[in-house]
C-alpha cells in the first residue's frame, strides 16, 4: 500500500499515521519530522528550511523533491510507504508521479482529513511533542501517562516552535491555498478517500479504517 495523508495542520495526520503504520506495516515518512531533525542537526537542508518553517511557509519544492526521492528509494519502502506531508504543491505531486513511474510504483490511496478551523488552532497551540521520537500529545484528548514525558521513551515534551496561534493560522492558510487544491489532481484517478477528523482520536481511527477498506468515496 502506497498511501498519501492530507489534511490541514493539526488535523491528526501524524496521530492517525502511527496507527496506519502498524496496521499496514509500512513506514510513516513525515517530511515535517525529517526537516525538524535536519534543523536540529544544522545540516545544509536544515539551515535552508528553518526560515520558511518558522514563518509557517512551505520549503522550496526542489529541496523537498530531492528529500523524498532519496527517502523512498530506501529498502524499508519496498513493501509500501505512507507520505505524511508530501506532496504539498502541484509541482511536488508531478515530481512524485515521475519518481514512482520510474520505479514501477503508484499511489494506491489518498486519505484526506477534514477538521473545523477553530479546533485546528486549539489542537496545535495545546499540542506537546516528543523531541526524540516525534510522538504528539494533547492534555485533553491524548495526555501522556507521566506528566510532560513521552510514553515511548521518557523524553521531556516540548512545544514546537511553529505551534503558536499566529503561525498555526498561517500554516492553515498555506494549506488551503496551495495544498488542498491538489486533491483535484488526484480525484480523477479515483484515489481520494475523505474522512471527518473531528471527534475523539479513537472514533476518527475507526472512520479511517472503514474508509480505507472500501472503495475511494467522499465522506
Ligand atoms: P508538518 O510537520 O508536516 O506539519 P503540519 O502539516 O503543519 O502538520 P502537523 O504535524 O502540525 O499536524 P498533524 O496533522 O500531524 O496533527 P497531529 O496528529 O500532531 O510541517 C511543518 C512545516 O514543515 C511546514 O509548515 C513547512 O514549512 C515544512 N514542510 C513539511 N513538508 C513540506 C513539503 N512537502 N513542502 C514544503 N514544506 C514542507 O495532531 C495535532 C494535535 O491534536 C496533537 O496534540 C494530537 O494529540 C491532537 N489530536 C489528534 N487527533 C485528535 C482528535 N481526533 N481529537 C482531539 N485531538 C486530536
Ligand atoms: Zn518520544
Amino acid at each position: 500500500m502506497n498511501l498519501l495523508l492530507f489534511g490541514p495542520p493539526g488535523s491528526g495526520k501524524g496521530t492517525q499515521a502511527q496507527f496506519l503504520s502498524v496496521e499496514y506495516r509500512i513506514p510513516q515518512i513525515s517530511t515535517g519530522d525529517i526537516l525538524r531533525d535536519d534543523v536540529k542537526r544544522a545540516t545544509p537542508l536544515g539551515r535552508q528550511a528553518e526560515v520558511f518553517m518558522k514563518r509557517g511557509d512551505l520549503v522550496p519544492d526542489e529541496l523537498m523533491v530531492e528529500m523524498i526521492r532519496e527517502r523512498i528509494r530506501r529498502a524499508d519502502c519496498s513493501g509500501g510507504f505512507m507520505l505524511d506531508g508530501f506532496p504539498r504543491t502541484v509541482p511536488q505531486a508531478e515530481a512524485l508521479d515521475q519518481m514512482l513511474d520510474s520505479i514501477g510504483q503508484r499511489i494506491d490511496r489518498l486519505l484526506s482529513l477534514h477538521v473545523d478551523a477553530e479546533e485546528l488552532v486549539t489542537r496545535l497551540t495545546e499540542r506537546w511533542t516528543c523531541p526524540s521520537c516525534s510522538l504528539t500529545y494533547h492534555p485533553a484528548s491524548n495526555p501522556p501517562r507521566d506528566d510532560q514525558r513521552c510514553d515511548a521513551d521518557g523524553a521531556g515534551l516540548i512545544r514546537r516552535e511553529d505551534d503558536n496561534a499566529e503561525t498555526a493560522r498561517r500554516r492553515a492558510q498555506v494549506y488551503f491555498e496551495r495544498t488542498y487544491p491538489i486533491l483535484d489532481f488526484y480525484r480523477p484517478r479515483g484515489l481520494v478517500v475523505e474522512v471527518d477528523g473531528n471527534g475523539p482520536i479513537q472514533e476518527v481511527r475507526n472512520r479511517v479504517k472503514v474508509a480505507l477498506q472500501g472503495e475511494p468515496r467522499a465522506a
